[in-house]
């Protein structure tokens, strides 16, 4: 695997697996790389001959009291796992280099709908900056296909959108969120869980699967289950920003007669802010 650091660099690389034939499967992350990331750049493999991820901090879709410079950079151990995932190159650009003319940009992209709401209402600003980032990135890399994790639900469907809306010649695919053995889903943020926190975790990922569990077997009521799931997380020392039942296809609040829901969460336990959610088919 090579790492560029450049977009003439990456333009270069691109253009030489163009010239062989290959197809191109791109992987965009934050870095500080674990398992959920490996599956995305290990599926991008199974479909496309060349495999580019990118490792960016984008200080664009971090809020002002968030954790930019402390969120944690590991770029030795994250090209070995990249390398050992299959990934041919990576595109591990400097602020300058995404930014030149810095960060007061004129040109942004902004997706309304889907953004609005959850993660949207507690971190403004936030799905600009990654859709605007998003958008540059497919420029730079020219990706056929581009892969990110249902996870992060809501992001998924921003994408989508976007992509959507402005044409963009790039097929979006979501991978299966990863999880450790007790069902916490895995975040480069979980890092910051103490021991005892650790432990506590995965009663987010439980709480939604009980949810889930209750609306397959009839459960009507959304508001009620959702105040119960609440006052449960909250007892267990979870402090919920978020806890809602939504069309998956839409993002808006789910109707009765909706057959595909999604149930997602964010709730801060000490100082990470977890996110979860768990896709619910009624058929
Ligand atoms: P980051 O948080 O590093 O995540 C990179 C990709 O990995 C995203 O598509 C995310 O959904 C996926 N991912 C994270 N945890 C996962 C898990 N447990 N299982 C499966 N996939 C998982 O998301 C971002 O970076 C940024 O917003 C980015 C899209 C790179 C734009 O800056």
């Amino acid at each position: 695997m090579i790492t560029v650091k450049t977009v003439r660099e990456l333009r270069a690389a691109v253009q030489r697996a163009r010239n062989e034939g290959k197809r191109i499967a791109f992987v965009p992350t934050m870095g500080n790389l674990h398992a959920g990331h490996v599956s995305l750049v290990e599926m991008a493999g199974q479909r496309a001959e060349f495999v580019i991820a990118s490792i960016f901090v984008n200080p664009l879709q971090f809020g002002p009291s968030e954790d930019l410079d402390s969120y944690p950079r590991t770029l030795l151990d994250d090209q070995e796992k990249l390398h050992e995932a299959g990934c041919q190159l990576l595109f591990a650009p400097s602020v300058e280099e995404m930014y030149p003319d810095g960060m007061a940009l004129q040109t942004q992209v902004q997706v309304s709908g889907v953004s609005e709401g959850l993660c949207g209402s507690s971190r403004p600003g936030h799905f600009n900056g990654v859709a605007t980032v998003v958008t540059k990135l497919f420029n730079m890399v020219q990706p056929d296909i581009a892969i990110f994790g249902e996870k992060d639900f809501q992001q998924l469907a921003v994408i989508r959108k976007l992509t959507r809306d402005l044409n963009l010649p790039v097929q979006i695919i979501g991978g299966a969120t990863v999880r450790a053995d007790d069902g916490l889903a895995l975040s480069s943020r979980n890092g910051y869980l103490s021991a005892a926190e650790r432990e506590i975790a995965p009663r987010l990922q439980a709480t939604l699967q009980e949810m889930a569990s209750a609306l397959r077997d009839g459960e009507q009521d959304f508001a009620r289950l959702i105040k119960n799931a609440k006052a449960r997380l909250t007892r267990s020392g979870f402090k919920v920003d978020y806890l809602e039942i939504r069309n998956a296809e839409t993002l808006q609040p789910a109707s009765l007669g909706d057959r595909e829901l999604v149930i997602l969460a964010a709730a801060f336990l000490g100082k990470p802010r977890l996110l979860d959610n768990v896709p619910v088919s009624l058929l």
